[in-house]
Formats: structure tokens, C-alpha cells, sequence
């Protein structure tokens, strides 16, 4: 039988029971989100969760947060990981104050992808999944956003930033920085 092999994603998470810990104004937040669903398919609040409370809270999705989310959602917390794992939105681990999200599949890759990538990590002095030491930027490399007819384009928190040129690119960065 072949071995598990640690990933980018598994090798950075220590598992614990410990389970994250909300205020009463969170919590009820959780609580409005999954009154969204029928209460036999309160799973279906899982990304939401995962999203717009624990990762904001959070920072990224933790081990805590994701024994939280498990007992709430009376789910599996191997459930929950499978789909915190597969959505190139939730970080499993720390970002920086910007997450550059580039776009490095088949349309944005023919049409200039790595010059931007190459330009914005040479700028910055990183490589792709590192944090600038200020802890300003984080660079990732994704799968397609959708956004294939705008090629090449990158995301950064929920703003998509389109037909990127090596101007362009400079022009959002002096906007950041
Ligand atoms: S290939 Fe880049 S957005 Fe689809």
C-alpha cells in the first residue's frame, strides 16, 4: 500500500481536538447561516462557515475551527477538511494583509501568466506561496477563477483584476504598497 504523502496543505496542519472558541455575536451569526438550510441539510452551511466566519475570524481555517465547524454541523471533521482543502479562497494558513491570487490555468497561462507572476514575485522578493516579510502580500498561484475571456487576471480578497499587463500590474501594486 503506498504512504500518504504530506502535501503543502497537510504538512502545515497539527491536529488537536481543541475547538475553536466564538463570542455570542459570531455564534449567532453561525446560527443565521445555517437557518438558511433545512435543518436535515445543515451542511450545506459549510462553505459559507468555512468563508465568512471562521476564516475571517480566524485568519485561516485551523484545526479549532475546523472541530468547530464539524460538532456544529454534526459532520465528519475529515468532511469538513476535504472541502477546506479543495477552494483555493480558504487558506490553510496565514496570509498576508494582500493575497494575490494569479490565475494559472490553460487561457490566462497562454496569455501572459508566468511574465506576470515572474514580474510580481521578482517586485516583491518572494516566490509563489510565500508572504513578504512585512506580512503585506501573499502571492498564490490558482486554478481558474472563471474569469477566462479576461485573461490573464488575478484576484486579491474578492476584487478581480483583469487583462493584466506588466503596467497594470505595477499600477495596482504602487496602489498597495
Ligand atoms: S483560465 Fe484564468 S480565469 Fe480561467
Amino acid at each position: 500500500m503506498a504512504l500518504a504523502v504530506p502535501t503543502h496543505y497537510t504538512n502545515q496542519v497539527e491536529v488537536t481536538d481543541e475547538a475553536a472558541v466564538f463570542s455570542p455575536e459570531v455564534l449567532a451569526e453561525i446560527d443565521s447561516h445555517i437557518a438558511k438550510y433545512p435543518p436535515d441539510r445543515k451542511r450545506s452551511a459549510l462553505i459559507p462557515l468555512l468563508l465568512l466566519v471562521v476564516q475571517r475570524e480566524r485568519g485561516y481555517i485551523d484545526n479549532a475551527g475546523v472541530n468547530f465547524l464539524a460538532k456544529k454541523l454534526d459532520i465528519e471533521v475529515t468532511d469538513v477538511w476535504e472541502t477546506a482543502t479543495f477552494y483555493s479562497m480558504l487558506n490553510m494558513h496565514a496570509v498576508g494583509k494582500y493575497h494575490i491570487q494569479i490565475c494559472k490555468t490553460l487561457s490566462c497561462r497562454i496569455m501572459g501568466e508566468p511574465e506576470i507572476t515572474g514580474h510580481i514575485c521578482n517586485r516583491l522578493g518572494i516566490e509563489p506561496g510565500e508572504t513578504t516579510a512585512d506580512g503585506k502580500f501573499t502571492v498564490s498561484r490558482v486554478e481558474c477563477l472563471g474569469s477566462c475571456g479576461t485573461a490573464p487576471m488575478l484576484q486579491i480578497g474578492f476584487d478581480y483584476h483583469e487583462d493584466l499587463t506588466i503596467e497594470k500590474v505595477d499600477k495596482l501594486l504602487n496602489s498597495l504598497e
